[in-house]
């Protein structure tokens, strides 16, 4: 089967009707484009370190993820975090998207459940599933799914609830 994770971070934009999107790691950006088809109003943003697509539909950030945050001012809807697959670099990403989520929104984290020995190689999924220990000690909602062969996981904030001021 080909790989179903652009097409569910593209469902859950479609899902919660989002109204921006930044995707960190855009390598061919397939996913991104594919938001913005089927968002067009959705504002698109990406950050590579080389960014493959310069005439398409999205502004983007050519640069480390580190440096594009740096300078960056906006706010997203929803973040989907799949640039440099190592836990500390995975784990400063998600700390800086975390700043700049909109209430309610969503982060979407890549590469998160391994499936297989091959996959833990830095090229591939990397050591970023370490994370998955690391959410309990933060203020977030979690789950990991397992998505392909590589795995995704889902973020919200914990004290972002809708429903927060009836509990
Ligand atoms: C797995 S690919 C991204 C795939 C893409 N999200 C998709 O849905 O098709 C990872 C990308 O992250 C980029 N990258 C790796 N380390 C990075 C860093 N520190 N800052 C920005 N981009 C980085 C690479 O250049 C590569 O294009």
């Amino acid at each position: 089967m080909a790989p179903q994770f652009g097409n569910v971070v593209n469902s859950l934009a479609k899902a919660f009707n989002v109204s921006s999107y930044l995707e960190l790691g855009l390598d061919r950006c397939v996913t991104i484009q594919m938001v913005k088809e089927s968002l067009p109003d959705c504002y698109c943003f990406g950050v590579d370190l080389r960014v493959s697509v310069k005439d398409g539909d999205f502004d983007y950030y050519e640069g480390t993820t580190d440096s594009f945050f740096e300078q960056n001012t906006k706010t997203f809807d929803l973040i989907f975090i799949d640039a440099d697959h190592s836990h500390i670099s995975a784990a400063k990403d998600l700390a800086n998207a975390l700043k700049i989520l909109n209430k309610h929104g969503v982060i979407l984290m890549h590469d998160m459940d391994p499936s297989r020995e091959e996959l833990f190689h830095p090229t591939r999924c990397g050591d970023c599933y370490k994370l998955n220990k690391l959410f309990p000690t933060l203020n977030v909602n979690y789950v990991t799914i397992p998505v392909d062969s590589e795995g995704i996981t889902i973020i919200t904030k914990k004290d972002n609830l809708r429903c927060a001021h009836k509990l």
